[in-house]
């Protein structure tokens, strides 16, 4: 028997200490948590992706009253982003929650795990890092890429024969 640990590497940061661009994206993020459409949850969660053709496309998670058929604010966004432009990389990534409209969570939220399979495969179909950062009032979490969400990756390479 051997045993191995496993580290993951982030960053946490002070809004004031981030990048314009990356402030930009956490407003925008915390913008669109108000197109939320939570009646079930009433917890609201914005993403912001910018992308590598310098648009930035924002999405909120959306309930259902069949409940899985809803999805998260990350899934949402980064759909649409590859619907609207498929040729283009999501360079950066920004999530940020609220359970009180107007007010944000002070630890960040994390993606859950469907999520971070999906920016997985979308950071892999352009092979290009994924920048993610988790917007709290008390800090912000950033991570250099998906890799430090998901260890033990489960990929189409896998299921190639
Ligand atoms: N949710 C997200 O949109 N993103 C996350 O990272 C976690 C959870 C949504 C799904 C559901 O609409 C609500 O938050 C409660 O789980």
């Amino acid at each position: 028997m051997k045993e191995e640990t496993l580290c993951l590497h982030y960053k946490t940061y002070d809004y004031d200490e981030l990048p314009a661009l990356e402030r930009q994206l956490i407003d925008s993020a915390k913008a669109v948590c108000a197109s939320a459409y939570a009646p079930y949850s009433k917890f609201q969660v914005g993403a912001a992706a910018w992308l590598d053709n310098g648009e930035i496309v924002c999405g909120s998670n959306q309930e259902n009253a069949a409940y899985p058929s809803g999805t998260c604010a990350e899934r949402c966004t980064v759909f649409y982003a590859n619907a609207r432009y498929p040729e283009s990389a999501v360079l950066i990534l920004a999530i940020a929650a609220s359970n009180t409209p107007g007010e944000f969570l002070s630890s960040p939220i994390t993606p859950c795990g469907a999520c971070r399979q999906v920016l997985l495969e979308t950071q892999r179909r352009f092979n290009t890092p994924m920048r993610i950062l988790l917007y709290g009032t008390s800090q912000v979490l950033a991570f250099d890429s998906i890799d430090a969400l998901l260890p033990f990756q489960f990929t189409g390479e896998d299921i190639k024969l």
